[in-house]
């Protein structure tokens, strides 16, 4: 079988001596069609042994060995070595968001402790035991199918942006499983686990920035089931809050009025009446003034507005 070298850039750290994680470049004669697991491990025998990372099946099914290549959150199992070489050089380092313990291996407890918040059992709710199993039709299967595929790798918790900044945010992994709840016809906690995503740092604090999903090795695509839980927070009556009121505001001067009215979204968005929540406000406002960055008292009109006009109408007719 053909192979060819490759500079595997690989991120090093020993909290016994190093102060900060730094790169070490490894020249490596790699065969065609490898996965980047398996040239970690020829590394290992090959050049260096006290290379640390974490995997087990080998197989894309225990999730356990996500890693950024190239600045992306992936599995080594299931990326092929040729996918992600750029002249000849490929970095690998340990997932995002996330304490590194030793070179690629992390403190997944944060990530782990955050599904406790989806409530991630059934509550069937009699307390008591069936006489046979609680069953379920294809198609209500069908509405958590995606969701209950996901293998708890980590992958999208590594990249989510908003993680980045807040730790308190659910995070695309537990939304995905709180989902996978909410939407099982067998269980009947709905509206506590509705009120529970609908809260802040729930499902609205989400900024639609699809790395999540872009990451995801399976078909749990976090990104798609906050949309569906956001939909249903809407049709079941959750929109008390800020980001529900947000998006309700975007489509009143958007689609209603047919401009991007900024000054109107953020009362919107807090509530006319909530006092406290409009002075909080405040000081972004004078610090937006003060950079410059305050939207326009009169609103721009928005181009190509009779194609936006068709998508909200588009939206309204699927809506009914
Ligand atoms: S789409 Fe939302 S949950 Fe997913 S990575 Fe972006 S901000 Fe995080
Ligand atoms: S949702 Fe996808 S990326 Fe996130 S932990 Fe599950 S399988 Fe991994
Ligand atoms: S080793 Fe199990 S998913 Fe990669």
């Amino acid at each position: 079988m053909a192979s060819r070298k490759v500079t595997m850039r690989i991120q090093r750290f020993d909290p016994a001596v190093d102060k900060q994680p730094h790169d070490q470049d490894f020249e490596i004669e790699l065969p065609a069609g490898i996965t980047i697991l398996k040239a970690l491990n020829k590394v290992r025998a090959e050049k260096d042994p006290t290379l640390a990372l974490r995997y087990s099946c080998g197989s894309a099914i225990c999730g356990s060995c996500a890693m950024k290549v190239n600045g992306h959150a992936r599995l080594a199992c299931k990326t092929q070595v040729s996918d992600c070489t750029i002249d000849g050089v490929m970095s690998v380092a340990p997932i995002g968001n996330l304490k590194i313990l030793r070179d690629l291996v992390v403190d997944m407890d944060p990530f782990l402790d955050s599904l406790n918040k989806a409530k991630p059992y059934l509550e069937a709710g009699n307390g008591s035991v069936p006489e046979h199993e609680r069953t379920q039709r294809p198609e209500e299967f069908l509405q958590i199918d995606p969701s209950t595929t996901c293998i708890l790798c980590a992958a999208c918790y590594s990249d989510c942006n908003v993680l980045a900044v807040d730790e308190n945010f659910f995070g695309p992994a537990t939304l995905a499983k709180a989902h996978r709840f909410i939407f099982d016809s067998r269980d009947v906690d709905t509206p506590n686990r509705m009120r529970a995503v609908s809260a802040k740092t729930g499902v609205w604090d989400c900024t639609h920035c699809g790395e999540c999903s872009t990451r995801c090795p399976t078909e749990t695509k976090p990104l798609e089931r906050i949309e569906e839980i956001r939909v249903k927070a809407m049709a079941d009556g959750f929109h008390g809050n800020a980001g529900a009121r947000h998006a309700l505001g975007f489509r009143e001067t958007v689609g209603k009025r047919g401009i991007l009215d900024e000054n109107y979204l953020p009362a919107r968005s807090m509530g006319f009446l909530n006092l406290p929540g409009l002075l909080s406000l405040v000081p972004i406002g004078l610090r937006m003034m003060l950079r410059g960055k305050n939207p326009p008292l009169i609103p721009h009109k928005i181009d190509k507005l009779d194609e936006v006009k068709k998508t909200f109408a588009r939206f309204e007719e699927l809506r009914k």
